[in-house]
């Protein structure tokens, strides 16, 4: 399907707008509110503290915008094949695979999209590996910041302007490296005023700073550091790059066990007396279940305590999106289906 995201880089400008005429002419930090939702954005970049369920929301956006009709494209950045066990399947490679309906996988490698962009634009014949020229990259790379993240960044966008798929979604870098990869192409625009480097990174900055097109969303959970990650993100995301925070998904939402009224009968229940009578009519001691009881209200009270400090550290038109715990024992296709639909009903849709 992907030609190679290198192959259609303009030598002249962009024949294709990526703004179409109806669209209001974009404010990077327009309301939120007259903005398209997430499933009707081009580019998805999902990013989040280590472990929060950057992949399982990544793979779980995917499946639901499928669900709704969406040719889907989703792409593991790192390639640790978490991508590939939320959908069954063999782990992804830089070749785009169908993995369920409407949804293909890939995985990022920077050195496959180099070695795409070389055979399509500078017609070098290049058979397997490119050795040498894999270690002068490495060496370029690490000299002159931006370049890895241009590979990944313009591999990502080229699916988008050729319109390959409706939706390209990136399990992308954790929030410690995102804000970098973002900024990439306008880092790069701002060193090179003229010249090939700037045609390719002009179209990439149209796609990444149109907020009818790409969208960022940072996955979190209802504890203290996740959310202190999230606030400063939001923070650096508005300041530092062109990319509009789309969304906030809040993994792992514990579930509302016990309502007051159950919570005073625990509290009934743990005087002595009653503990007493109900370890002799158990026939064992019954303290550490109600301690257990005690600790999920406890639990859940706090992490809605974080849930109230996010919500108002971000801004009220940003959606924040609820998924709960997955009691389950295995990820794969069935929680991978359990999470977009839960999605699906956040978002309304
Ligand atoms: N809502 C949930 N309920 C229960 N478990 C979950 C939930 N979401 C994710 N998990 C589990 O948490 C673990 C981490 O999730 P995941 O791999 O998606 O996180 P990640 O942010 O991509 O991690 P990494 O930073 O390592 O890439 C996985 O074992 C996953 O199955
Ligand atoms: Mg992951």
């Amino acid at each position: 399907m992907s030609a190679g995201w290198a192959s259609g880089l303009p030598k002249e400008p962009d024949p294709q707008p990526t703004v179409t005429p109806t669209e209001p002419s974009p404010t990077p930090r327009a309301d939120q509110s007259a903005l398209p939702g997430i499933f009707d954005l081009g580019l998805v970049f999902v990013t989040g503290k280590g472990g929060v369920g950057k992949t399982t929301i990544a793979g779980g956006l995917a499946l639901a915008a499928a669900q709704q009709g969406k040719r889907v494209l989703v792409c593991e950045a790192d390639s640790k094949g978490d991508l590939s066990s939320l959908f069954e399947v063999a782990p992804t490679t830089f070749d785009a695979r169908q993995v369920t309906d409407g949804v293909w996988a890939m995985s990022m490698d920077t050195e496959a999209s180099l070695r795409e962009y070389l055979k399509l634009n500078l017609k070098i014949p290049i058979m397997g590996r490119i050795g040498p020229l894999a270690k002068a990259f490495d060496f370029v790379a690490t000299a002159a910041p931006g370049v890895r993240e241009i590979l990944t960044v313009g591999k990502l966008c080229y699916e988008v302007r050729e319109r390959n798929y409706d939706l390209v979604v990136v399990d992308a870098a954790a929030s410690g490296h995102i804000v970098s990869q973002l900024a990439a192409p306008q880092a790069i625009n701002e060193l090179v005023k003229v010249g090939l480097i700037r045609t390719q990174t002009d179209w990439m900055l149209d796609i990444l700073s149109n907020p009818w097109k790409t969208g960022l969303v940072a996955v979190t959970t209802p504890e203290e550091m996740p959310v202190s990650e999230t606030l400063e993100l939001a923070a650096r995301v508005a300041a530092e790059t062109t990319v509009r925070l789309a969304g906030v998904v809040v993994n792992r939402v514990l579930p509302e066990l016990f309502g007051h009224s159950e919570e005073a009968v625990f509290e009934e229940l743990r005087q002595p007396a009653a503990v007493g009578a109900m370890s002799e009519a158990a026939g064992g001691d019954v303290e550490p279940v109600l301690e257990g009881a005690r600790l999920a209200v406890t639990m859940r009270r706090t992490r809605s305590a974080h849930l109230e400090r996010l919500r108002s550290g971000l801004d009220p038109s940003t959606p924040v999106l609820l998924l709960p715990y997955l009691f389950s024992r295995t990820y794969g296709l069935r929680t991978t289906g359990q999470v977009a639909a839960a999605l699906t009903e956040e978002l309304g849709v």
